[in-house]
């Protein structure tokens, strides 16, 4: 027995009712909800609907519940600190705000001072390393890169470089920003491979961007994902990132670290920069983790200099320092320690990358397994040679798992990733079932065996996004 059950086929009656009322009122695309799920409660990795349907969550919220739903300790904070902390911060300061901005500068990569500017999401904290960035350097342009994700508003869409939807009817406003290549071997831009290319694409951004178009005289900083998240979970290979920050080095260049992803555990270390010991971030962003996916909780860690450049009233909001989320956020980074997370993520991680390698050997439509720790990305192929993508198949796969009882999300930038990431507290057990549940999914749409979306119109379909 595991802990997903499913009792009547989603959506289930009350889905539905709920479906007719949304579409009426709600913005699809801006609530984005993929499936016709509605929860009723969330208890750590098990998601029950409105229907009474059990379904494991691998998607946790897009990466936000690391610590899983209603976690223990947050909880608490929430419910027993409310009447003293939750309130605006504006003109004045709580303790609980310096508390969190101690705990983050201890547990920051580097010897170099940080501080800590404290927001809501990741979207403002890639606007606030954007424009802090270039306002400390004095330069107006950034290099980004192809794939990366930063977010939604004006200044982290134009660093963003991901799917066309994102673009399409709404052209990079924001100028200044260059997008180079991110090393995705498995689709080598440069139709090279790892390691004879010499990591051409590293290569490219000092021999070509910054002899032309993005001069180190004009270039003020670089934003770059440890491993790109949204983009389809891809780590770079060895030595890229080191090769990278050496460039930014090299040429007065600050290197951004983008870490609102993989940030607070989830590759094993604190944060995945800290798999490259010789790297130091000048600034590094934080989002999703850091809230517990219960409040918005954002964050720049920034090197001091950076931080005393910043002019009083340059920069803030009517939230800013909001105390309940500090005391959240400080009560997440103590779990992590406290559990013993980072090491249990490397365990159970790399557990998940060897039921997805046998999952590879299984079924022929895989071609790449990727990722570390407690994130692996599956990339579907028609056939491992040409590598075509398989767009429509991965879609029904995600479809026919929701109904056996596991969520996860979906994408990439060919549409054909499949990528899971369960939560911190996930059992060896949780893990397997999911894996069992995700096989017999992928058995089922080889062999024909997909019943049809009845729920088509409410569906936002990620295909639909490219
Ligand atoms: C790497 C990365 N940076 C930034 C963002 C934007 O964060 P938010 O959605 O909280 O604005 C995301 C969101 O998916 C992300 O994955």
């Amino acid at each position: 027995m595991g802990d997903s059950k499913i009792i009547t086929p989603p959506p289930g009656p009350k889905a539905r009712k709920l479906i007719e009322r949304e579409l009426k009122l709600l913005h699809q695309p801006s609530i984005d909800r993929v499936y016709p799920i509605f929860t009723k409660r969330i208890d750590g990795a098990v998601v029950e609907d409105v229907d009474g349907n059990r379904y494991l969550d691998f998607a946790i919220g897009s990466g936000s519940m690391s610590l899983g739903g209603a976690p223990k300790g947050l909880v608490e904070t929430i419910t027993g600190r409310a009447e003293e902390l939750a309130h605006g911060s504006y003109p004045y300061l709580n303790p609980a705000v310096i508390e969190f901005a101690e705990k983050l500068v201890s547990i920051a990569p580097g010897k170099t001072k940080k501080m800590v500017a404290m927001l809501s999401t990741g979207s403002e904290a890639a606007d606030f390393a954007f424009r802090v960035g270039r306002g400390f350097q004095r330069k107006p342009q950034f290099i980004s890169f192809i794939g990366g994700h930063h977010g939604f508003s004006l200044g982290a869409l134009a660093l963003s470089g991901h799917y066309a939807a994102m673009f399409r009817n709404h052209p990079h406003l924001v100028p200044g920003v260059t997008h180079t290549p991110y090393a995705y071997c498995y689709r080598c831009p440069f139709k090279l491979e790892y390691p004879s290319c010499g990591l051409a694409c590293a290569d490219y951004i000092e021999e070509t961007l910054l002899t032309t178009i993005s001069p180190p005289e004009n270039t003020a900083g670089l934003i770059v994902e440890p491993i790109q998240g949204p983009a389809g979970i891809i780590p770079p290979p060895e030595g890229w990132l080191e090769r990278v920050y050496e460039i930014c080095r090299k040429n007065g260049i600050l290197y951004i670290d983008d870490e609102v992803f993989t940030g607070l555990g989830r590759t094993g270390k604190m944060f995945a920069i800290e798999n490259h010991p010789k790297i130091e971030p000048d600034m590094m962003i934080l989002g999703k983790t850091l809230g517990g996916g219960i409040l918005p909780v954002s964050a720049v860690i920034m090197k001091e200099q950076i931080a005393m450049s910043i002019e009083p009233g340059a920069t803030s909001s009517t939230l800013h320092g909001y105390p309940l989320g500090s005391a959240v956020a400080t009560k997440v980074i103590d779990i992590i320690q406290t559990e013993s997370l980072l090491a249990s993520n490397t365990k159970h991680g790399k557990h998940l990358m060897k039921r997805c390698l046998e999952l590879q050997q299984k079924h022929k439509w895989i071609g790449d397994v990727r990722g570390r720790g407690l994130m692996v990305g599956l990339e579907f192929v028609k056939d491992r040679k040409t590598k075509e993508p398989l767009r429509k198949e991965v879609k029904d796969i995600a479809w026919r798992s929701v109904q056996k009882g596991l969520i996860f999300e979906w994408f990439g930038l060919k549409g054909n990733v499949i990528k899971l990431y369960p939560n911190y507290f996930v059992t060896r057990e949780q893990i397997d079932e999911g894996l069992d549940i995700l096989d017999a999914a992928i058995t089922d749409v080889e062999k024909g065996r997909v019943s049809p979306t009845n729920f088509d119109s409410a569906y936002v379909v990620s295909a639909g996004w490219m």
